[in-house]
């Protein structure tokens, strides 16, 4: 069911547009710290988070139950007059500056209190957690382009990242206050919920999702903007895993607060409403329970979310994600796709993935983001992506 690539060869040739970045990339990793050594049920692993793209501690590993679950992983508005202090968010020329000095406690206190339910303009949020500049950025610009008014754009990057792009790209003054993110630690879901937190203040962005730098988009903006914004649902994949990565990594000290019934698992790749996007940032009881009980192999950024969304609004989410992952591999880490394995009929493949609903009906598609995609593959897709995703000129 899922696709795998039509060779296994790697690419080393050197790309000049892309070197620069790889060069920021690679001083940066050198700096990066060593996670520390975890010995699980099955693995030793030496985690060294020492690549661009964010190693997996842990995989949803791939077998008839969860390759059926990739796929089919499968209100109450509170109308608060939008008079709060807020940022100046609202506008969405795009170039408004997002730098602000609030804390993160004064950050959330803020958030929780918008508008759940806003008529209006709608926009969707692009939040991209990175460690710093997006490799596979012209594909985005490409994106975006034209759509002004329709998206917002978030950056979570490493706090010592500073590079700012020209006034031109849509990335520009995109950055929110960031900080240190350890892979696997609660410190990634602080970055989640802090760039829920920045997103939210946008009272036109209706649908927040979450990216990373090896994120592609299957489809062009119209397509993903409708399927989004008409979908009554969320998109957070949750399940019950009976396995030993899935239940097995519960620990009886979250209850009575949190029950082995309640626990659930899920890809991080998480698009969600804003309402759900509030609920989320409200959280604390469930937060602290995993702050203080959930430790490897026990990782937060593939418990957290499912299993309190499904202990305070189960019925927000489809349980499955849009994020397409390749985990056929069977490792603990999921396929990079490289140039080579950048093909039409690979892309459609992905794109036209059978077997999901939309909105109680069937869908011809599932998927609208996909990873891991290596920085080679951004002179193929910029070659094929405009006439397959059908972009404006
Ligand atoms: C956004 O701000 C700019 C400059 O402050 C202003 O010219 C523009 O009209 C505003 N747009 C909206 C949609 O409010
Ligand atoms: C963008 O930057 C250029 C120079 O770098 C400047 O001339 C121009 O006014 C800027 N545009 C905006 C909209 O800020
Ligand atoms: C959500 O679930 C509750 C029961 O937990 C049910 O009463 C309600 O109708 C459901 N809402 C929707 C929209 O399915
Ligand atoms: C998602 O799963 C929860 C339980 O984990 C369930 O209550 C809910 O109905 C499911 N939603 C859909 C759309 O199947
Ligand atoms: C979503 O919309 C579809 C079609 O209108 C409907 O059948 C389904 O029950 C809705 N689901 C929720 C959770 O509102
Ligand atoms: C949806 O798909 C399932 C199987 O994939 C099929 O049994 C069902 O008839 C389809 N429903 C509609 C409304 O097409
Ligand atoms: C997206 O593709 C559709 C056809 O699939 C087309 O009608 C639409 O204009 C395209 N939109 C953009 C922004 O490229």
């Amino acid at each position: 069911m899922l696709v795998k690539p039509n060779a296994k060869q790697w690419i080393n040739e050197g790309y000049i547009h892309i070197a620069s970045t790889i060069t920021i990339c690679v001083v940066m990793s050198v700096s990066v710290f060593v996670l520390g050594t975890f010995v699980t049920n099955h693995y030793r692993r030496i985690v060294i988070p020492h690549d661009l793209y964010f190693p997996r501690l842990t995989a949803i590993t791939q077998t008839k139950e969860s390759s059926v679950y990739l796929c089919h992983e499968t209100s109450r508005p509170s109308l608060i007059s939008p008079s709060l202090d807020v940022v100046e968010f609202t506008n969405s020329t795009g170039f408004v500056d997002l730098w602000h000095s609030m804390s993160d406690d004064e950050l959330m206190e803020k958030a929780t209190n918008v508008p759940r339910v806003v008529e209006g303009p709608q926009k969707v949020a692009f939040m991209f957690l990175t460690r710093g500049s997006l490799p596979l950025g012209l594909l985005w610009e490409r994106f975006f382009k034209g759509q002004e008014g329709l998206f917002s754009i978030y950056l979570h990057t490493s706090p010592d990242f500073n590079y700012e792009p020209s006034n031109s790209s849509v990335f520009y003054k995109r950055r929110i206050p960031s900080k240190h993110v350890q892979w696997g630690k609660p410190s990634m879901i602080d970055a989640e919920r802090r760039l829920l937190a920045n997103a939210l203040l946008d009272f036109s962005n209706q649908r927040f999702i979450l990216l990373s730098e090896t994120c592609i988009p299957l489809f062009n903006f119209t397509t993903i903007y409708n399927y989004l914004i008409n979908a009554n649902q969320s998109f957070l994949s949750s399940f019950d895993d009976p396995r030993k990565i899935g239940r097995g990594r519960y620990n009886k000290r979250m209850g009575p607060t949190i029950t082995l019934q309640d626990w659930r698992k899920g890809s991080q790749w998480f698009e969600i409403t804003r309402e759900l996007a509030v609920e989320i940032i409200s959280d604390k009881l469930y937060y602290q329970v995993f702050q203080n009980n959930c430790w490897p192999p026990c990782y937060m950024d593939e418990h957290y979310l499912p299993t309190l969304v499904n202990k305070v609004r189960p019925n927000l989410t489809t349980n499955r994600t849009i994020t397409w992952t390749d985990w056929s591999g069977g490792r603990s880490h999921p396929t990079t796709f490289r140039k080579i394995d950048i093909t039409e009929a690979f892309l459609n493949r992905v794109r036209y993935e059978p077997g999901c609903t939309y909105n109680g009906g069937n869908s011809s598609i599932c998927f609208l983001f996909a990873r891991k995609f290596h920085p080679s593959t951004l002179e193929p897709l910029l070659k094929i992506v405009p006439g397959l995703f059908g972009f404006n000129p």
